[in-house]
């Protein structure tokens, strides 16, 4: 590729002509006597896809999530097990019932949840198991099933990544009591927002259903005697759904080619390990994450802002849920692995669509970072322009690109003052870059660990100020009153 005419994103999707005949269908007809018609579909699909008897289509799949655990009237002072390494709605879905959540640690193998924590961390309040298809991948759950029937717990799959996904043959999301899915626009299906409740279970559908229209009364019109919820996704998000479940398997063998060009460009760097797939298992590669060894001597992070300087979008490995502010105090046992693949992994652009050519050129600047490589792809096109503008229009020849925000076309940039951080300062700085607005960021020069303390203090610490207020020296002083050093990181909006 000669030249890049833009980032390459983390992730997309493939929408294609089934989608819009469907959407538009839903737009010009779905409506009146018909205004359910594509949610019911939706809904049928679903279940004829993934082998399951019933399912209740959703806002989101955090919202699934929550009316899994309300189904099984989980409410504050039950338990429910769930993985530290995920993302944060999972924990989310259980806080919102008023359940305490317990974070358990995931094996080194798949990077899902390890079954003997979860034996260790059952007590007599545990209601449910969450067990997290991590990246696509599905969970242990021979075991995570046993142990729950052995002792009368729920198992509620939250497969919002693994749509397609496969164990011994069955589809994830068809394996435990209830499933929930995710349809946002970073998912292997996609609808923008959107999710769906699964379940092989009559009675758990019914209560399920009930709750998520509002709790109607099943005979007096417009009558409620309970308080239910308005879980309900629009006509016009399901037809879209519905184009997306009847082309699921294209979808997945697009991702599943998209990882193998990764593993065959990739293949002979030592100490970067991607994704797994144990024996019996189909992965639907969700986010291509490979995960750095320590002889790299650098961390994640790292390889992300260098991956950023080339128009490459990145994610980091989940953060432990236990490192959020509102969640520390749920931690219970170490969760090492879940702190190393935080650490050390990363997700490299995947969407379904991507060519082999920009693979080539993502994996040419990997090799080329990791190894110091000549990369046969120069940065040019569009980060180059970008780059000419910051160095040449403006006085601040060192100047850093960090890297663009792809998806707002935000850029960070970073200019390496320490020192004091003056109102003056600020005033040049905002004079000279001429920004509609300018964000200031501090960031401890001193202790790289910083970063990531202040993200997980950024309720107590306000990391973003916007310039030209009085009050961001005082704001800043404050909290690192021991920190001496600063290095300034000013985000251009464009
Ligand atoms: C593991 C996991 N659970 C739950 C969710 C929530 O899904 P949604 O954004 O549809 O609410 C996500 C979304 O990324 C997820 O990755």
């Amino acid at each position: 590729m000669e030249t890049l005419s833009k980032p390459i994103l983390v992730s997309g999707s493939s929408v294609g002509p089934l989608e819009v005949h469907y959407t538009a269908d839903a737009a010009q007809t779905g409506w009146n006597e018909k205004c359910f018609d594509y949610i019911k579909r939706f809904e049928r699909t679903v279940c004829e896809a993934l082998g399951v008897r019933y399912a209740v289509a959703t806002p989101s799949c955090t919202t699934a999530l929550q009316l899994s655990l309300l189904t099984i009237g989980v409410k504050a002072g039950d338990e429910v097990i769930l993985p530290d390494s995920t993302w944060v709605a999972t924990a989310n879905a259980v806080s919102y019932t008023g359940a305490t959540p317990v974070f358990v640690d995931v094996c080194e193998d798949d990077w899902t949840m390890d079954p003997d924590a979860v034996e260790r961390a059952i007590t007599t309040k545990t209601k449910a198991i969450i067990p997290v298809h991590l990246y696509g991948h599905p969970c242990k759950m021979d075991r995570i099933n046993a142990i729950a029937k052995a002792r009368g717990l729920y198992v509620i799959e939250d497969a919002a990544q693994s749509m397609g996904s496969l164990y011994h043959g069955r589809y994830a999301g068809s394996l435990g009591d209830m499933a929930c899915f995710s349809f946002h626009g970073s998912k292997i299906v996609v609808m923008g927002e959107g999710g769906v409740f699964t379940t092989n279970d009559e009675k758990l559908y019914d209560r399920a259903k009930f709750l998520a229209d509002v709790a109607k009364h099943p005979t007096k019109r417009f009558f409620n005697d309970e308080i239910g919820y308005k879980f309900r996704l629009s006509n016009l998000q399901a037809a879209f759904g519905t184009a997306q479940m009847e082309r699921l398997e294209e979808i997945v063998a697009k991702k599943r080619q998209v990882f193998q060009w990764y593993q065959e460009e990739l293949d002979g760097i030592e100490g970067l390990t991607l994704n797994p797939e144990l024996p019996g298992i189909r992965n639907n590669y969700w986010m291509v994450t490979p995960v750095l060894d320590e002889r790299w001597g650098h961390d994640a992070e790292w390889l992300l802002a260098e991956l950023g300087k080339c128009a490459i979008s990145g994610r980091p490995f989940f953060y432990r849920i236990t490192d959020f502010p509102m969640y520390q105090k749920f931690r219970r046992e170490p969760t090492p692995v879940a702190q190393q693949l935080h650490e050390r992994g990363l997700n490299l652009p995947c969407g379904a669509e991507l060519t082999r050519e920009e693979i080539r050129y993502v994996c040419a600047h990997l090799r080329s970072i990791l190894t110091g490589e000549q990369c046969p792809h120069p940065i040019t096109g569009w980060l180059a322009r970008r780059e000419h503008f910051f160095k040449e229009k403006h006085a601040f020849s060192d100047i850093e690109f960090i890297a663009p925000d792809f998806h707002t076309m935000d850029c960070e940039i970073s200019l390496k003052e320490t020192g004091e951080l003056t109102p003056e300062l600020l005033d040049s700085v905002h004079e000279k870059l001429g920004f509609r607005r300018l964000f200031i960021r501090t960031r401890d020069t001193d202790n790289v660990r910083l970063n990531r303390l202040g993200f997980v203090e950024h309720q107590r610490i306000p990391m973003v100020q916007e310039a030209g207020s009085a009050e961001p020296l005082e704001l800043f002083r404050q909290p690192y009153a021991d920190i001496h050093t600063y290095e300034i990181i000013f985000v251009r909006v464009f």
